[in-house]
């Protein structure tokens, strides 16, 4: 069932919750693809009712960033979510979730703002304010459906990191599941914004996976100097690629590394053709 309305998802979801049934909530911003779909899967196989919130939020976009041509796929993702048996489908419009006015800022908005340590790396150092928007969106996904299990992809990994700690430190009753990341065949890593790029450009998006896989193989022949690993990735870059970050931190608490261990995270974002892309991989 589509629904649009906050209150139309708290009434159904409340028959749920009186007839005991377990909830799972898959945030997502549509346009679902396969690593959304093993999102789904998870939620049917851990919970009785599944709702998916397909929502482009824009306060997690900053001004220059692609909001505007985030591809909206609704019908398509509403019959992808219908085949795979999910309950409900919340699609709510900016309007709906934060009100009249256009002025979306913290002048206007309570957000929920993670700690600077956890957002002051990786993508937080481009994309300023984009965790702020995550939290409070997904704050308010949470409140609105109140599931008892939520599930988010290994893919965006400080992303699941920070709500992790979010839930941890405001003790919300949610138990958060993370689930790996899907490739494709070729080991690129499903994302929506995938569909920005040419063959080509798919094909030299390839090195994010290449890097990463590398790293992960020299550590397991014993290499654990993070400085080492790190230029292990320079003889994969070319002039198609824009490196932004390769960082090794601890999978847990984003704790930079300079000697890698089993709990070693190595995380990428590399622009090629002009779309940012991000993959990582754990060393064990
Ligand atoms: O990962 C995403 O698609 C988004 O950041 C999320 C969690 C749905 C919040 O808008």
């Amino acid at each position: 069932m589509l629904l649009n309305k906050i209150e139309d998802v708290r009434t159904e979801v409340e028959k749920y919750r009186k007839s005991g049934l377990k909830v799972g909530l898959v945030p997502t911003m549509g346009a679902l693809h396969e690593g959304h779909l093993s999102l789904i899967k998870k939620a049917k196989e851990t919970c009785d009712k599944v709702v998916v919130s397909v929502f482009v939020n824009p306060i997690q976009f900053g001004p220059s960033e692609d909001f505007d041509k985030y591809p909206r796929t609704l019908e398509a993702d509403t019959e992808l979510c219908n085949k795979e048996g999910v309950d409900i489908v919340f699609a709510p419009t900016p309007k709906e979730m934060y009100g009249e006015g256009n002025r979306l800022s913290n002048d206007t908005l309570t957000y929920v703002c993670p700690p600077f340590f956890y957002v002051n790396k990786l993508c937080g150092k481009t994309r300023t304010g984009h965790f702020d928007g995550v939290c409070t969106v997904v704050m308010k996904l949470f409140n609105i459906v109140q599931p008892d299990c939520a599930f988010f992809g290994q893919k965006d990994a400080q992303q699941v990191i920070i709500i992790k700690k979010m839930v941890n430190d405001l003790n919300i009753p949610i138990q958060i599941i993370q689930c790996p990341i899907v490739r494709e065949e070729s080991g690129l890593a499903l994302s929506s914004r995938n569909k920005y790029l040419t063959e080509e450009g798919k094909k030299d998006a390839l090195v994010l996976s290449e890097i990463l896989n590398n790293i992960k193989l020299c550590y397991q022949k014993g290499i654990t100097d993070v400085s080492a690993l790190k230029e292990t990735a320079y003889s994969f870059l070319t002039d198609k690629h824009e490196l932004e970050y390769l960082e090794l931190m601890d999978r847990d608490t984003l704790e930079e590394k300079t000697s890698a261990d089993d709990n070693t995270i190595a995380l990428i974002a590399c622009r090629v053709q002009g779309v940012r892309l991000i993959d990582n991989v754990y060393l064990k």
